[in-house]
């Protein structure tokens, strides 16, 4: 295979909806590489399945309002492959090939396993796929012969196991498949409503897109500077999750307004949390009436999908046809070339 442009894949589970984590953890990462690279993005439901598999509608629905999402925030379906990983089998193919080459100790020692290992024991997702999720996860990005993959620190484990995965492949069949390299992106640290880390579990999570009336909701109800008992003290916005929040979502002007105000008593926190809510709802306005109108209409959405996930087949059937030529396995096609 001569010199390619790189590509680039990468996914998310579908396991709950977007908050605003996803999107500066990621999404916000992925419309920028739009713009200079060929990208696959899946919704990785196979994924969600290996913890949330008691919930298989949930995660159909996620799935769908994940996929609404990422077009409403500027995702382009034509200029990328947007697809959904159970729609194209051949990412559980090549899982499998993967498989017989992924040494136990690999997968044993992998952080993401080892440091769950007893919660997971308590759990019910003490499961095979749950295991060899990495080698999932390395099927689907050589499935499209990626080599650049946008994720967070979480997944730099993952993505040293998809290297020697793909290295001891290429050196067991004189094959060239791409050494996946992460592109890690750079995130601020997004704390929760409660001050704590956003996480689904602590149910601290903003909505990446919701309503106003909910927005404001949520707003209302944020930790603030726990000095700040009543409306005469001042605080300190640097201790404040309100604050954290502003810094993501208002002007320079505001955050001046809430600085001033804030340490000198001339706001109170309810005027505070307003005036954020405002400014993220008027951020999220154009995402809300896309998203919305992308639900509405669930034909439109569907055909986005059919047609990505086709587009994604397409392309992973190369792959595995190139795979299974390197391996030496004859090539019978006995449904045809379609
Ligand atoms: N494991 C990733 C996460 O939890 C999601 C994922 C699945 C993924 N397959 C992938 C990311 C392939 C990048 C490439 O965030
Ligand atoms: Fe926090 Fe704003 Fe209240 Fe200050 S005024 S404590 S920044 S919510």
């Amino acid at each position: 295979m001569s010199e390619k442009q790189p590509r680039v894949m990468s996914g998310m589970r579908t396991t709950q909806s977007l908050h605003i984590g996803n999107y500066f953890g990621a999404l916000k990462n992925w419309l920028e590489l739009q713009k200079q690279y060929e990208c696959f993005f899946g919704a990785m439901d196979w994924h969600a399945m290996t913890n949330a598999y008691k919930k298989p509608k949930e995660i159909d629905e996620y799935t769908k309002d994940i996929i609404a999402d990422w077009i409403a925030w500027g995702l382009d379906p034509e200029k990328n492959v947007i697809f959904i990983q159970s729609m194209v089998p051949e990412h559980l193919e090549l899982s499998m090939i993967f498989a017989n080459l992924t040494p136990m100790g690999w997968l044993e020692r992998v952080t993401t396993w080892k440091d769950a290992k007893e919660e997971l024991q308590q759990s019910d997702a003490y499961n095979l796929g749950r295991f060899s999720y990495p080698v999932l996860q390395t099927a689907d990005i050589s499935i499209y012969q990626a080599s650049l993959v946008p994720v967070g620190k979480d997944q730099v484990a993952h993505l040293e196991i998809s290297r020697e995965i793909v290295r001891r492949f290429n050196r067991l069949y004189k094959a060239k498949l791409p050494e996946p390299k992460p592109l890690l992106t750079e995130t601020p640290l997004i704390t929760g409503t409660d001050g704590r880390k956003m996480s689904k579990s602590y149910g601290n999570v903003l909505p990446l897109t919701a309503e106003p009336k909910k927005i404001e909701k949520l707003c209302k109800k944020m930790v603030t500077d726990p000095q700040r008992v009543t409306r005469e003290d001042p605080g300190n916005p640097e201790v404040c999750p309100v604050y954290d929040f502003h810094k993501l979502y208002s002007t320079n002007e505001d955050l001046q307004w809430v600085m001033k105000g804030c340490t000198t008593a001339g706001i109170g926190c309810g005027d505070c949390k307003l005036k954020l809510a405002a400014n993220i709802n008027e951020k999220m306005a154009d995402a809300l009436a896309k998203k919305k109108d992308l639900l509405k209409d669930s034909r439109k959405l569907d055909s986005i999908i059919v047609e990505g996930s086709r587009r994604a087949r397409t392309e992973a059937q190369k792959t595995l046809a190139y795979v299974r030529e390197m391996m030496g396995f004859s090539d019978y096609s006995p449904w045809g070339d379609s």
